[in-house]
């Protein structure tokens, strides 16, 4: 028998670089000159005759004796206590404006509406703050020194800690494993922890935000994602988690009823109960309503029966 649910990876139409990010970091960077690979190795970021980015490893720093890269101020090795060279990963543009990168603070990305990426880097060395979109956090700033984003798995949502209008959906592509898109609510919206709802929605009677409340989704059905996916995605609550779901093939999510709906058939009746072809959850089953097949769930608890076409107790 099929298991649980399948979370399928989400991949909004993204333009995935071909090669492998660790082979040639500069590909992520998307700037000129030099740049701290990893904690041991400073490169240079240059652009060959065809516009692809080149990574040229130019030092190796001696970390066994604490020196590690610098990019700040200097280029080359400095003694530190510890490494502070941010994990680099790729960045791919969703929506149009300003997005900080989820790797580095200081760095931040401004995305045309063709979803064309132009990186910046604050040039005084201090970080990037979405809430002034200048150059003003200090650099011990948590932002600055600490990971602002969590993925462990496809398809995990969470909110950006520093402003509330961003969020970051993890994605997992063979290329590069599991890393953040970064998203933001449309205008008078904000991240609750698993949507995007209106500001007002959030502020209780003192005007604090009511984060802990809201940070998990409780409703198991289905619901249209607060961000942009493709007709065929949705999302659901599964275990405290919002969850993007891909339809079976052959159908897309109808958000007037909140299913997956089929192309028209031919041959079926109002309100016919059906198997549904290409179903992967054990739990769902289809009703036939104006030569369209409707995906629905057994109550909690219950399979579908494929042979008496009934929903009946695990
Ligand atoms: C650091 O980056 C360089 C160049 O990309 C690579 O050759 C090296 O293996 C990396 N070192 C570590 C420890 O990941």
């Amino acid at each position: 028998m099929r298991s649980s649910l399948p979370i399928y990876i989400l991949l909004l139409g993204l333009a995935l670089g071909t090669t492998k990010a660790d082979d040639n970091p500069c590909q992520d960077v998307g700037l000129a000159g030099f740049v701290c690979l990893n904690c041991t190795t400073l490169g240079y970021c240059i652009r060959d005759g065809t516009g692809k980015w080149e990574t040229k490893s130019m030092l190796d720093c001696q970390s066994e004796h604490n020196f590690f890269c610098s990019d700040e101020g200097t280029f080359g090795c400095t003694w530190q206590s510890q490494c502070k060279v941010p994990k680099r990963g790729p960045f791919h543009c969703q929506q149009e404006g300003s997005f900080p990168d989820p790797y580095d603070c200081r760095r931040y990305h401004k995305c045309s509406d063709q979803s064309v990426d132009s990186p910046h880097i604050c040039s005084n060395g201090a970080g990037y703050s979405t809430l002034t979109d200048s150059c003003v956090l200090p650099r011990e700033s948590e932002q600055c020194t600490e990971e602002q984003f969590s993925c462990s798995r496809s398809g995990q949502v969470g909110g950006w800690t520093a402003d509330n209008r961003y969020f970051y959906v993890c994605i997992d592509d063979t290329e590069s494993s599991l890393y953040p898109v970064m998203m933001k609510c449309r205008e008078g919206y904000v991240f609750n922890g698993y949507s995007c709802v209106p500001e007002s929605a959030l502020k209780n009677l003192d005007g604090s935000l009511q984060e802990e409340e809201s940070s998990k989704c409780v409703d198991k059905t289905r619901y249209e994602c607060p961000f942009r996916t493709s007709e065929i995605q949705y999302c659901k609550c599964v275990d405290g988690e919002q969850q993007v779901i891909t339809c079976p093939s052959g159908f897309h999510f109808d958000t007037r009823i909140m299913t997956c709906v089929s192309e028209r058939i031919h041959q079926c009746k109002d309100f016919e109960v059906l198997n549904c072809p290409n179903v992967i959850a054990k739990n769902e089953y289809c009703i036939c309503i104006e030569q369209q097949l409707q995906i629905y769930d057994c109550p909690k608890g219950h399979y579908f029966n494929a042979e008496n076409l009934l929903c009946q107790e695990e």
